[in-house]
């Protein structure tokens, strides 16, 4: 267990009001790690909500095991790129989505099959998936249940309106499971222990100073980040 002055990472227990826009926070202890070593503060600082989510997605709602297909929406945005990545690690086949610009950096990060989803439908380019990634939740949701293959699993990070999906689902032999992040030590070392293997990094898109917080919401909020956005505190 972490011991004082150790240098942690975690993210704040969620949805519960969690104030990590400070210099100072407390949390229970199960929402932290130690910091992996290899990394500077505003790396470490990319990874816990986005990389726990694709975790807590990917290896424990879906169980991603090697050799299985696994698609990958929004594979540039902060849940994806780190999705893609934990995908890789498990030795997963990774298909991703994204402007034809995010194809180069995605493959260097292990992806092994892009869709170009401005100019390519998906449900035309790929088929026979084990595990989809959905990070966008309506249409995009809707159609990936015509690409999952008998008992394929559908994980959905929008938790919200996704009745009907699941009821088609469950008709067509497949699953939709709804996922909202949870603090989690467990998850923390994992996602340390991937970075200290060199498995897992995080892309940061932009960087600003914890005054100028609005400013980083709106850069967010054009939908079209690469990676990571971090407010340094100090
Ligand atoms: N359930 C949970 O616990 C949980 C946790 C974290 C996040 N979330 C939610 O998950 C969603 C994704 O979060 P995020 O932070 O990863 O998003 P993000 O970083 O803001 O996503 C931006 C990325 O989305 C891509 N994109 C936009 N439209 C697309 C489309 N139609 N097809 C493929 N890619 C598309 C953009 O790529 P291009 O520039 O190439 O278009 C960009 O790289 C958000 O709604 C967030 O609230 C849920």
């Amino acid at each position: 267990m972490p011991g004082a002055g150790d240098p942690l990472f975690g993210m704040l227990p969620y949805p519960h009001r969690a104030g990590a826009y400070a210099e100072y926070a407390t949390a229970p202890a199960r929402s932290f790690a130690h910091k992996p070593a290899n990394v500077d503060h505003v790396q470490a600082g990319a990874l816990p909500l986005a990389a726990l989510t694709a975790y807590q997605a990917l290896v424990d709602t879906a169980d991603v095991r090697p050799g299985q297909r696994v698609l990958i929406h929004a594979a540039a945005g902060g849940v994806g790129h780190l999705a893609v990545q934990i995908a890789k690690a498990r030795g997963a086949y990774v298909i991703g989505t994204a402007s034809a610009g995010k194809h180069e950096v995605l493959r260097e990060l292990g992806a092994d099959e892009l869709i170009d989803y401005r100019t390519t439908d998906f449900t035309a380019a790929v088929a026979d998936v084990d595990v989809v990634l959905d990070t966008l939740s309506g249409d995009v949701r809707s159609r990936s249940l015509d690409v999952l293959r008998e008992g394929g699993v559908l994980v959905t990070i929008l938790p919200h309106g996704y009745e009907d999906d699941a009821k088609r689902a469950a008709e067509l032999g497949l699953r939709l499971e709804p996922m909202l992040v949870e603090a989690d030590h467990a998850g923390m070392r994992a996602i340390a222990e991937l970075v200290e293997k060199g498995q897992l990094r995080a892309l940061v898109d932009a960087v600003f100073p914890l005054a100028e917080a609005g400013k980083a919401h709106a850069h967010g909020e054009t939908d079209r980040t690469t990676g990571k956005i971090v407010l340094p505190v100090r």
